[in-house]
């Protein structure tokens, strides 16, 4: 499967470098186009078998599938660059949440997919959402969602879902670390503890709830109500959090869904339904 990426930033780079260690692509299959030609050093140091394309259109030409990873205000310059280009078969798959599958669709013939990957990719870990436009066949909706199958979850959901999808998983990672930072700073104020420690003991704490939780067989409450027991020291501090939390994590949503919305205006110039909450 011939593909192609136009934008190796933080994201482009990830998903790249995530789909040649889990072995979904061959160097061979893979062709990049940045900018910035020197942020592809590493890569090239590192996989000499992919190819660096030295414009967009050639990123593009023959690509089974092309992944424009360059932020949102820019797809619609690169779709101008390249839309002459593409062969009509070609596989079009935006990462960005501010652009829609329709701005795409009215920009090209073929079919468009979305693709919301998460920095936890780098772990081989997370949840890949995925969203396909009206003209993608099932043969090329499995291809992309196996693509992306081994280097975590891959989940499948309408378009109009992806605002607070994507606020849980891709931003999930930012927001996870700034709950973590905020615990074990006010663990290591109460207990006297180095900030580095307590930080430790929480990134430790974190991932084995979490593998807890992700094999199915306990829920969030289950495992609260194990360690929570009555009358004891965890209870206390699940109140504290049962009465604070609801409202600091709907005044997230309520934040990232307005921000969501402006991006799509500044994009359209003008206001629309939001993608999300
Ligand atoms: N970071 C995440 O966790 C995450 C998760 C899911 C989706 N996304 C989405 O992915 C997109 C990219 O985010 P990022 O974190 O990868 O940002 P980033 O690290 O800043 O990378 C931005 C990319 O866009 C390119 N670019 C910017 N302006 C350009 C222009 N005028 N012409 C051509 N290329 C241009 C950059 O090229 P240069 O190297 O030349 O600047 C770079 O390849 C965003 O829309 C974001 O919403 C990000």
């Amino acid at each position: 499967m011939r593909c192609g990426f136009i934008g190796y930033g933080n994201m482009g780079g990830a998903v790249v470098r995530a789909l040649l260690r889990d072995g979904s692509l061959h160097e061979g299959e893979i062709i990049v186009f940045n900018r910035t030609l020197s942020r592809l050093d590493g890569l090239k140091a590192e996989h000499p078998g992919v190819t660096i394309a030295a414009s967009m259109p050639e990123a593009a030409n023959g690509a089974d599938a092309l992944f424009i990873c360059v932020h949102s205000p820019v797809v619609l310059e690169v779709m101008s660059v390249i839309s002459g280009q593409m062969s009509a078969g070609t596989h079009l798959v935006t990462i960005n949440g501010g652009v829609s599958i329709a701005d795409l669709e009215a920009l090209y013939d073929g079919p468009v997919s979305k693709v919301i990957p998460t920095i936890t990719i780098e772990a081989g870990r997370g949840v890949t959402l995925i969203s396909h436009g009206r003209k993608v066949t099932a043969a090329q909706a499995r291809a992309l969602e196996v693509l992306f199958s081994r280097s975590g979850r891959v989940m499948v959901l309408p378009e109009e879902k992806l605002g607070a999808a994507t606020d849980l998983t891709s931003c999930g990672p930012g927001l996870m670390a700034a709950m973590m930072a905020q615990f074990a700073l006010s663990g290591a104020r109460a207990g006297g503890l180095d900030n580095e420690e307590a930080v430790a003991m929480v990134a430790e704490t974190m991932l084995g709830t979490a593998l807890m939780l992700a094999d199915g067989r306990s829920s969030p409450e289950m495992l609260a109500e194990r360690v929570a027991t009555k009358g004891g020291i965890t209870e206390q501090g699940l109140k504290v959090l049962k009465g604070e939390l609801p409202g600091t994590f709907d005044r997230v949503f309520e934040a990232t869904g307005r921000k969501r919305a402006a991006v799509r205006s500044a994009m359209t110039g003008a206001t629309e339904p939001q993608l999300g909450p």
